[in-house]
Parts: C-alpha cells; structure tokens; sequence
C-alpha cells in the first residue's frame, strides 16, 4: 500500500482497457486480446490432459490430439476469423499458413506449447507469440511490432508488449486479464542464471562464463520450460538465460523465430539484452522457419559479461 490507495479501491486495470489506455492500435490490441483470450481454451486443453493422467478417458476412446498440436489448432482457428491476420507461422506447422485474404496487417508466429513435455511433471509450460506488420523472413527488428507470452502454472499469467514497455496481467476467478505489473523494468545486474544445455557438451569459453557467474554467487534456476525460465528472470527483475552454441550444435537448440525474437523483445522493452553473443537477436536475419540460434537473454550486465567470455581468445 506505499502509493497510499487501499486494495480495496485500487482501480482494476484489465488488458483491454490497459491497451487502451496505452493508446496501443486498435487492431492490435484485438488481436492480442483475442490471442489472451486463447490462452484460457489451451490452459482448458491442458486441465483435460491432466485428467487423462488421473485415469480419466474420452468418453468415445477417441485418440486425442497431442497437447502442442491441439494448442495450435486453437491458435490457427481462431485467428483464422480475426481479419487482421494474413499469415500464421507456427512450431507445429512446416511452412506458412496464409489464413487471411491477403490484405490483413498482421503476421503471427506461434509456440503454441513450448515446454509441453513437462506436463506430465506439473511444472509450468506456456505459449509463446510474435505478432509482425510483414512477411517474417527479415531482420525481426523490421517485422516485429508485438509479443507475448503465456504462463500456465500456478497462476495463469500474459505478459505482453506492443513497443510501449512490459507489463503482466494474471488471469482472475471471473476470467478477466487483470494488469499486476506494469513496465517492469529489469535490474542493470541480476542475481540468478538459467543454463541450458550439458556441461560436456558446451564450449570451453561458455563453460568459463558459467563459472564466473557461480564464483559470483548467481543461484542456479532452470526448469527446462523456456517460458517460466524468461519469465522468472523478468519477473525477479534480472539475471540471465543462456541456450548456447554447444560442440555438437554450435546453432544451440531454440528456435530464432517462435522462440527467441518474441522473448527479445519484450526483454528489451523491460530495459534488458538479448543476444547470440555477438550479435542482437533482433538484428538476426530469418531464413527458414526453423533456424536455431544460440541465446544469452535478461539484464545488460551478465549478456554483456558473457559476449567478454565468448570473445576471449581460449
Ligand atoms: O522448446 C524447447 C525447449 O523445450 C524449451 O522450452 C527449453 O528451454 C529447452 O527446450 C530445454 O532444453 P533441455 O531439455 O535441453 O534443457
Ligand atoms: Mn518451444
């Protein structure tokens, strides 16, 4: 209660009227309204799945779709019928789905279940989308205009960003997107780090990186879910995720364009970094729908130590 209002008045901000207040543009703001609105069909999805791992069985033996294709199914259908959107991109698909006219303004790129083998562990999972105003086979910082992600865990939350800061919203009992933070802003220097990828796999300059951090006293957190995993830095206002270039793979594993351009961009409108570690992600080209890129992502100060370590001569 610093700011002096009471809980009981504090004036409840939903996403429309945040959006609206935040004069983002009309067809954009419907659009990630209508994609929020999705986020609460696919936690239904995921609710049945957990029931299916309870004993419970569709009532005709149906085979029921995979969790991340049923997701993208929800995306793809509901978009569909939007009017804004020309072209949906998604991890599930291999090429590009034209689902507009052709005259539409947006562009959607789409993780629609990231993490989705962890359902079975209960740890959180999420969707992850980029919103674009062209064709996304170019630099992201030409394309991208929006991104957002989802978080089913505990509670169900939307962060998003339409280029004027980062803000999060949780999902209230009535259904409603109720704003809970807004312009977060990431801490110049954080005091966590999330690694993916084995020690024996990573490069010698990348593992040196690793243990600085550890001799600075960064706590380990990593879940194995790329959302929660962004989402814990953003949300404790800094430290790091790093999927890097390993010996075997030295493009890493996470994907440029459904992954990583829609995290960089929100952690750069809360005032972080995100790059391969030399160059920014959004500065990236994107060729194909598939392309991986290594990532080192959250508060300026360890992205910037860790684009030292990986210039070192070893
Ligand atoms: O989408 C790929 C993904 O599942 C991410 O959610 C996560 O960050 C990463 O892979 C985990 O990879 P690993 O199992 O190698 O730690
Ligand atoms: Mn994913």
């Amino acid at each position: 209660m610093g700011d002096g209002i009471s809980d009981y008045t504090r004036f409840i901000i939903d996403l429309r009227r945040h959006m609206w207040m935040a004069r983002v543009e009309e067809e954009l703001r419907r659009l990630i309204w209508q994609i929020a609105v999705m986020g609460k069909y696919i936690s239904a999805k995921i609710h049945e799945s957990n029931r299916k791992l309870a004993g419970y069985k569709n009532l005709y033996g149906e085979e029921q779709l995979s969790l991340d294709r049923s997701a993208d199914d929800i995306l793809r259908n509901q978009l569909q019928y939007s009017g804004f959107v020309r072209e949906y991109v998604s991890e599930e698909q291999d090429a590009v789905v034209q689902i507009g006219k052709g005259a539409e303004k947006y562009f959607i790129t789409a993780d629609p279940l990231d993490g989705s083998s962890l359902v079975d562990t209960n740890l959180s999972i999420g969707t992850i989308i980029g919103i674009h105003k062209k064709s996304v086979f170019t630099r992201g910082r030409d394309s991208i205009v929006a991104a957002l992600y989802i978080t089913y865990g505990p509670l169900i939350t939307m962060v998003y960003s339409a280029g004027k800061g980062t803000h999060e919203f949780v999902l209230n009992r009535e259904g409603e997107y109720v704003l809970s933070q807004e312009h977060i802003i990431l801490e110049e220097r954080g005091s966590i780090y999330s690694p993916g990828g084995l020690r024996k796999d990573c490069t010698e300059n990348h593992l040196k990186y690793l243990e600085y951090l550890e001799a600075q006293g960064y706590k380990l957190r990593y879940s194995g879910g790329f959302v929660p995993d962004i989402n814990q830095v953003l949300i404790k206002r800094g430290g790091v995720f790093t999927y890097p270039a390993l010996k075997k793979s030295p493009r890493g594993k996470l994907r440029l364009l459904f992954e990583l351009q829609p995290m960089a961009f929100i952690i750069e409108q809360a005032g972080g970094i995100a790059t391969d570690g030399k160059e920014e992600i959004l500065s990236l080209k994107v060729d194909n729908l598939d392309q991986r890129c290594p990532i080192y992502i959250g508060s300026r100060f360890e992205v910037e130590k860790a684009m030292e370590f990986l210039a070192a001569n070893s």
